[in-house]
């Protein structure tokens, strides 16, 4: 940002202010792109402005040793709160996928200056929600890109990070896991269980790469998507195809919530859902996209990449979003995809609310971690959080069940049902540490919650 610059905007967005509200323009947001020390700069801004409910975190460090900077917003930054769900955005894995790195950092003005305005839509989403924003995962690319002179930039040079690695094909390849496990027998998900060793002795993981697996492995994330460029669509899993071949339609157990929330992201995004939208470029196969959504594989697959890796390695869903056919558009169109994308990034964060959620607890009322959680009809089994490391959070003791889209507060289990999800609740099923707990479940179901 340029201090003297903006604060002319501000002034100018003072006197706009009337006409602002009308035409979604957001005041104290300047719409351009930010380099390393300004996405820093503007992250504090934000912190600043909004001291009570964001926090600046790093999870490490790039090849080239610039921080993986995220912002936390949430009522009480620092800290798991039992029973809130926790969700993250990571932009800029590629680095010269630049609008989404752009996004998030609006994205963070755009929820504190509502916050402040008081609009209780955002206040309800930060005070129920852990909102982790990352804008960029792979800054070294993101500079090399920048520093092309003019404003067309190549379509390769920064993609991948300092040291030539493609991070989104880097991450360890579950899906071969799976795909075995599923022929033969074996599990599918938690995959990555007691492997922390492993991963940091792994050479072939780019610094990057290992940030990002830990703290997928440490913060109990439940939602979360991954924002790139290059095309227009919301990406859903498997990425990776059973049968190795370049496209093929690749369904994972969780097919029909992966769709659902693809389309809660392209829905609000009007060109992301035109039916008539033309393809990025004339010979683009875009046959494989519907409703402004698209399966991974059936697209082209991506072995590798960290959307598989977030499901089956922990109880983290992710999707994978392309926001522009330009991966590095001019500035003046910024504030275009703004707009485009701004509802959608909000309903999108507001998915981790769906399905039932609560807390798995045993008859003394203790919260039971890492227990499992079956949800019938769908072979992907989830747990219940693990108290993490305190390296990010600070975080104590307590944990907290997620059944998912299918968790839910035992002791009121009647309550449950009436919410609008409460049509979820039927397909859990505890196969937790307790047995106790178990048939205390069943009782419950029988008493209170045929259909
Ligand atoms: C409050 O935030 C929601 C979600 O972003 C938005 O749709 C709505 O227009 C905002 N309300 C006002 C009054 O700005
Ligand atoms: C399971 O529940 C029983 C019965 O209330 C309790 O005594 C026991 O401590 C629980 N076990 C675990 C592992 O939580
Ligand atoms: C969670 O449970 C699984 C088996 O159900 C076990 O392998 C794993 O070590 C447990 N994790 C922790 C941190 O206790
Ligand atoms: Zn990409």
């Amino acid at each position: 940002m340029k201090p003297l610059f903006s604060s002319f905007l501000f002034a100018a967005a003072a006197l706009a202010l009337a006409a602002a509200a009308s035409t979604g323009t957001e005041p104290g947001i300047s719409f351009e792109y930010h380099r390393y020390d300004e996405l820093r700069k503007a992250l504090v801004s934000v912190w600043l402005q909004c001291p009570t409910i964001t926090r600046i975190y790093t999870i490490g460090e790039s090849f080239e040793g610039r921080e993986l900077l995220v912002l936390e917003m949430s009522d009480n930054p620092g800290t798991h709160e039992p029973g809130e769900p926790e969700f993250k955005y990571i932009a800029n894995m590629h680095g010269n996928e630049a609008v989404g790195r752009e996004l998030v950092i609006y994205l963070a003005q755009y929820l504190c200056n509502q916050y402040q305005q008081g609009n209780d839509t955002i206040i309800e989403l930060i005070h129920n929600t852990r909102i982790h924003l990352m804008p960029s995962m792979n800054p070294d690319g993101f500079e090399k890109a920048a520093s092309q002179p003019g404003e067309i930039k190549d379509w390769f040079v920064g993609r991948s990070n300092a040291q030539g690695v493609d991070l989104n094909r880097n991450f360890p390849d579950l899906d071969r896991i799976v795909y075995i496990n599923e022929r033969e027998g074996g599990a599918n998900n938690h995959l990555l269980q007691n492997m922390k060793k492993a991963v940091d002795e792994n050479t072939k993981l780019a610094p990057e790469t290992k940030a990002v697996i830990h703290w997928i492995m440490d913060i109990p994330f439940v939602l979360s998507a991954n924002l790139h460029g290059g095309d227009v669509v919301a990406n859903y899993p498997y990425d990776e195809t059973r049968s190795e071949s370049a496209h093929e339609y690749s369904a994972s157990p969780d097919d029909v919530m992966f769709k659902s929330l693809a389309r809660a992201y392209s829905m609000f995004n009007p060109v992301m859902s035109d039916p008539h939208r033309p393809p990025c470029r004339k010979n683009d196969d875009d046959s494989s996209f519907k409703d402004g959504i698209t399966n991974g594989g059936a697209w082209y697959s991506v072995p590798g990449g960290m959307q598989d890796f977030n499901y089956l390695s922990s109880n983290c869903f992710e999707i994978t979003l392309e926001l522009s056919c330009d991966k590095f558009p001019n500035e003046e169109m910024l504030k275009n995809y703004w707009e485009q994308n701004r509802d959608s990034l909000v309903n999108y964060i507001e998915q981790t609310h769906r399905g039932v959620k609560g807390f798995v607890r045993d008859l003394q009322g203790s919260p039971i971690s890492n227990a499992t959680i079956s949800v019938e009809g769908i072979d992907h089994d989830i747990t219940t959080a693990i108290p993490a490391e305190p390296k990010y959070t600070g975080l104590q003791g307590t944990s907290y069940g997620w059944c998912r889209w299918c968790s839910l507060q035992l002791e009121n289990l009647h309550r449950a049902k009436s919410t609008r999800y409460g049509s979820w609740w039927k397909c859990c099923h505890l196969l937790g540490s307790n047995s106790t707990k178990k048939s205390e479940l069943q009782t419950l179901k029988k008493k209170n919650l045929q259909p």
